[in-house]
């Protein structure tokens, strides 16, 4: 477990052991040997690294990875501490970024009118290329001569492995696909965008499937959320959308993700959408939800499907009685949140 810094660290605790709960109630039961790493700005303070030299050879020994959240731009700039997170979804080629959200029960969207169940949507995110490659630098720097230049890179093979990714969830879903892209503006990169769906569009004849200009998702998203089931997009697109999407349905409080690398030959790595949040951080107040549903996600990803079912049930009654965190209008501690949910995997019969 990569706690990291922030309320991830708060988040990281409440989640674990609403997981531990839920993993000694399963039936057949298994064990989680948890590894810790202090990685992070404490550890930077402490020993001028943020991470150990051999970081990626330690996670890669591990069945999963899962994060808190990472940043604190108090201490040090984001471009250093957030660079252990890119690394790893680069590195590992963790190339599919799954990002679900719905409308839980009792959570009141932004949007006027609209209920449990009309909004139940996927961002996937295209997550080892595009806009996120560091290709590029700044020259003159501090003089009015200054230019900066960042490129991005799109590689048919990558385009194409996310959009079949895509296509695939989508026939596990309600079978609509929405490929988000600027090809009118971003001529060269997102036009290849636009060919391989063509291409790859006859082997899944049976899934509906459009595309929308971003500009254009983004008003759809809130104008007519429920259109939407599974959407694919760039790295940087499906960064911004999902903290929109998280947003219609109630907040990154709520909002997991997974970074998954499907022929699982590296540890895929699971996370909430959200940062280290230092406006609240320390207080104890962050929603852990976000950090628990990405728990449950990377159960299910390591065949624990039940015992994953069985926590999103329980956070679907813990919120259907009324536990809320500030950030949605209630209360309760991270802990105290964590102890609902726990207390609801106890109450949950189905799946004994
Ligand atoms: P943020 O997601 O940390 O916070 C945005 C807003 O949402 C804040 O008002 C915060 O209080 C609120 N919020 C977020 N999570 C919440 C939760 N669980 N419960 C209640 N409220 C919550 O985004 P930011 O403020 O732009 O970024 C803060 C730091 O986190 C930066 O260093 C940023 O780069 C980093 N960051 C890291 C990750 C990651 O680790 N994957 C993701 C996003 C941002
Ligand atoms: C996310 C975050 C990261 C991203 C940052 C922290 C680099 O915003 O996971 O959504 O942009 O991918
Ligand atoms: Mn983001």
């Amino acid at each position: 477990m990569y706690p990291g810094d922030g309320i991830g660290c708060e988040v990281a605790d409440a989640a674990r052991s609403v997981l531990e709960v839920a993993r000694r109630q399963s039936s057949p039961r298994f064990d989680i040997d948890w590894i810790d790493v202090d990685w992070g700005v404490e550890r930077f303070r402490r020993c001028g690294e943020l991470v150990p030299d051999d970081f990626l050879g330690q996670l890669r020994e591990l069945d999963a990875i899962w994060l808190g959240a990472i940043g604190w731009p108090e201490t040090l700039p984001d471009s250093i501490t957030l660079v252990p997170l890119i690394r790893i979804r680069q590195s590992f080629d963790l190339f599919a970024c799954v990002r679900p959200v719905k409308l839980w029960p009792g959570i009141q969207s932004p949007l006027r009118n609209k209920r449990i169940g009309d909004i139940d949507l996927v961002v996937v995110r295209e997550n080892s290329e595009g806009e996120y490659l560091n290709i590029g630098g700044r020259h003159h720097a501090g003089t009015a001569r200054e230019v900066a230049i960042q490129t991005c890179l799109h590689t048919r093979r990558g385009v194409e492995r996310i959009v079949r990714f895509g296509f695939e969830l989508a026939r596990t879903r309600r079978n609509k696909l929405t490929m988000i892209t600027k090809s009118n503006a971003l001529t060269h990169a997102m036009s290849l965008w636009d060919d391989v769906l063509q291409d790859v569009r006859p082997e899944f004849a049976d899934v509906d499937c459009d595309k929308q200009h971003v500009d254009a998702a983004a008003m759809n998203l809130v104008r007519r959320p429920e259109k939407f089931d599974v959407i694919v997009a760039s790295n940087l697109f499906g960064d911004i959308l999902s903290d929109l999407t998280a947003m219609v349905c109630g907040g990154l409080g709520l909002a997991p993700s997974a970074n998954l690398r499907p022929d699982r030959q590296l540890p895929s790595l699971f996370e909430p959408v959200h940062g280290s949040a230092p406006d609240i951080a320390g207080k104890q107040v962050a929603n852990p939800i976000a950090m628990i549903l990405s728990g449950a996600m990377m159960l299910d990803w390591l065949g624990q499907t039940n015992t994953a079912k069985r926590i999103e049930l329980a956070v679907m009654t813990a919120l259907a009685d009324g536990c809320r965190t500030h950030d949605l209008g209630g209360s309760l501690s991270t802990e105290q949140m964590a102890t609902e949910i726990s207390v609801a995997i106890h109450g949950n019969k189905q799946f004994k």
